[in-house]
């Protein structure tokens, strides 16, 4: 079926079933153009939340249509492609079994304060049983009901300063956690979690793009590294930078995120000039929706996300606690 064909029946079907399409701004950009809202993880979060319909259609990862169900009981949320996950959200366990990410490309060795991977987060907080923990929303729903409170890329520095102590856990982003630390001067008790599209820059990637770009702007994602973040000109999530592109006088920016946040930027802002810091900072979990998943998913009301309620009443508190804050 043509392109055409898929996105009438796809605007057909969402009708008849009262729904909304929201999509991660790192998708496709033939998703990007059929969703309802398009946002960052906090955004999308929100619209999850107070949306009115009766079914979520998530394009995104597995985290994110976790969460919206979390916040939405009431909905069906859809999750077009199964194996749509964050690798980074799959690396910490509450307890038990104990992966190891030794082998996952892009591992390095840690300072000493982030605890290593065969690390749980039970383990963490047995370790220090009066530090708050701080969860990034890129994480399973057990984890996040292990949790006091929730945070984005968007908001972490907030939610850390919000918490009336001088010491907190921070899972499971060491890159994200490192920069909470510098920014709030707080001690951060990490683990050693990554994502592996931002992990792989490095400050020589930076310098590269800055002799390419002189008069460029660079906009960091707080998942990379802190000698990228270091470099930066504005750190901040994906909807975060659309803000500073949309607002700054500046005409010329190189992009430290994933290359699908490419499309709206240019989109919105046609006279501005956008480079991506490395063209291959690709995350392949988020380009596996397509149209025809999208159709499919809406055809066959798959694949259905649903946490356990037991799960869920503990994990929503993590989330509204970030939500009243932020
Ligand atoms: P944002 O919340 O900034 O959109 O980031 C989500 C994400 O998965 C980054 O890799
Ligand atoms: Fe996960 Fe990284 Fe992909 Fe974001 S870009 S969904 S953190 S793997």
């Amino acid at each position: 079926m043509e392109n055409q064909k898929i996105v009438e029946e796809i605007m057909r079907l969402k009708e008849d079933r009262n729904a909304i399409i929201l999509a991660h701004n790192y998708q496709r950009d033939e998703v990007q153009e059929i969703a309802d809202f398009t946002g960052d993880s906090l955004e999308l979060s929100r619209e999850a939340a107070k949306m009115e319909c009766d079914l979520i259609v998530f394009c995104g990862v597995n985290f994110m249509a976790e969460s919206a169900s979390i916040l939405s009981p009431e909905k069906t949320v859809l999750l077009p492609e199964l194996e749509a996950n964050c690798p980074m959200a799959d690396m910490i366990r509450v307890e038990g079994e104990r992966k190891v990410w030794k082998s996952f490309p892009g591992y390095r060795e840690q300072p000493a304060f982030v605890f290593p991977h065969d690390f749980t987060l039970r383990d963490m907080k047995e370790s220090y049983p009066d530090a708050p923990v701080v969860t990034y929303v890129n994480t399973t729903a057990d984890v996040k009901a292990e949790s006091d409170i929730c945070c984005t890329s968007s908001n972490v520095v907030k939610v850390v300063e919000s918490l009336p102590v001088d010491q907190v856990i921070c899972i499971p982003d060491r890159n994200l956690s490192a920069w909470a630390a510098k920014m709030t001067g707080k001690k951060i008790i990490s683990w050693d979690g990554f994502c592996h599209v931002h992990d792989r820059v490095t400050a020589e990637d930076v310098e590269k793009a800055r002799k390419e770009h002189p008069d460029a702007l660079l906009m960091a994602h707080p998942e990379c590294r802190l000698e990228v973040l270091d470099l930066a000109d504005h750190v901040t999530s994906t909807s975060g930078m659309l803000r500073y592109a949309r607002s700054s006088d500046h005409k010329e920016f190189i992009v430290g995120t994933e290359v699908g946040l490419l499309y709206r930027l240019r989109k919105e802002n046609p006279e501005k000039t956008f480079h991506p810091l490395r063209s291959d900072m690709i995350c392949p979990n988020m380009k596996k929706t397509r149209l025809t998943s999208v159709l499919t998913a809406l055809r066959e009301m798959k694949h259905q996300v649903k946490v356990p309620e037991d799960i869920r009443v503990r994990a929503v508190k993590a989330l509204d606690r970030m939500l009243e804050i932020v």
